[in-house]
């Protein structure tokens, strides 16, 4: 998986740097911040994309624009949570986070700009009516009935009554696995998928967001900033409930096995069409950064 994962990212590395270096701005500063807050990062989004298209039978540059724009609203949502007034995290992708770099202001314009990049580069050209469907579906899970509703219950004070662990669950599929729907699932109603392959890859989708969260936050207090490119102990330092501060560590841990066998077992009946994506399920599931 490892060789896989190289190799495809290259490719959306090669793909994005070409987008990138075709933009037009007369303004510097901002081009300059977007491209900072896009540099680095995992891109384990467009590999959802290229899995989708391997999915369902197809290639990289089918998606490619897909995968550019749900990578482009994901860094935006990064810029916007490194915030003082979200996380207040001063580290990202091993460097200073963009508000830190360029100042708070531009902090929110690159995100601003990176989430109408996204449907900039997403829209250009024609297109088939699936892929509108698939737009659209990005646009949803992005917005307050995925990612930014999640945010949403996330900043929300602890103070006064602690998050139950449902809604916990609720946040993390919403924060997280919302984005992984956007570009699994919305590649693969550009594609033509139908209602039962959609249906499979939704659910994949939410638990393998969900293990990936809960990964992210027993990181969050087990791994060095060195290695995750970010600093850690930002959860306890926002006083924020996890799944794992609700749960403990045993119980967290068993949990993301138990998400990894119903990720599995969601596109299992799709034999060879879903190897990657179970192999990926059992690469985030054991992942160290
Ligand atoms: C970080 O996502 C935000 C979470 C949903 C936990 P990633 O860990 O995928 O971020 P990068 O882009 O690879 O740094
Ligand atoms: C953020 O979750 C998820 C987003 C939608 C950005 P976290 O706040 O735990 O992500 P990190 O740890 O800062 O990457
Ligand atoms: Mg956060
Ligand atoms: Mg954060
Ligand atoms: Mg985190």
């Amino acid at each position: 998986m490892k060789e896989f994962l190289k190799k495809n990212k290259d490719l959306f590395e090669e793909y994005l740097k070409s987008k990138l270096d075709n933009l037009n701005c007369s303004h510097e500063p901002i081009t300059t911040a977007v491209k900072y807050a896009l540099d680095g990062g995992k891109r384990i989004r467009p590999i959802l994309c290229i899995l989708a298209a391997e999915f369902m039978g197809r290639k990289f540059s089918d998606i490619k624009d897909l995968a550019v724009g749900v990578e482009c609203i994901h860094n935006y949502s990064l810029c916007h949570d490194d915030l003082p007034c979200m996380d207040n995290d001063d580290l990202r992708h091993g460097k200073p986070s963009t508000h830190k770099q360029f100042g708070e202001g531009m902090g929110v314009l690159a995100g601003d700009a990176l989430l109408n990049l996204a449907f900039e580069f997403m829209l250009e050209g024609e297109h088939s009516l699936d892929y509108y469907k698939a737009v659209s579906y990005i646009s949803k899970m992005s917005g307050i009935l995925g990612m930014v509703g999640g945010q949403c219950i996330d900043i929300a004070s602890d103070e006064f009554r602690q998050k139950s662990l449902q809604e916990i669950v609720e946040l993390n599929m919403l924060k997280t696995a919302c984005l992984f729907k956007a570009a699994l699932v919305g590649s693969s109603i550009s594609l033509g998928a139908n209602i039962d392959e959609i249906a499979s890859l939704e659910l994949y989708a939410e638990k393998l967001g969900l293990i990936f969260q809960i990964v992210d936050d027993i990181l969050d207090v087990t791994s060095k900033a060195e290695i995750l490119g970010k600093n850690i102990n930002s959860d306890l330092n926002q006083n924020k409930t996890t799944y794992l501060s609700i749960c403990g560590m045993e119980k967290a841990k068993q949990d993301i096995l138990e998400l990894e066998i119903e990720a599995i077992a969601a596109v299992a009946k799709y034999g060879d069409r879903a190897n990657n994506l179970i192999k990926l399920a059992k690469f985030l599931t054991n992942r160290s950064n």
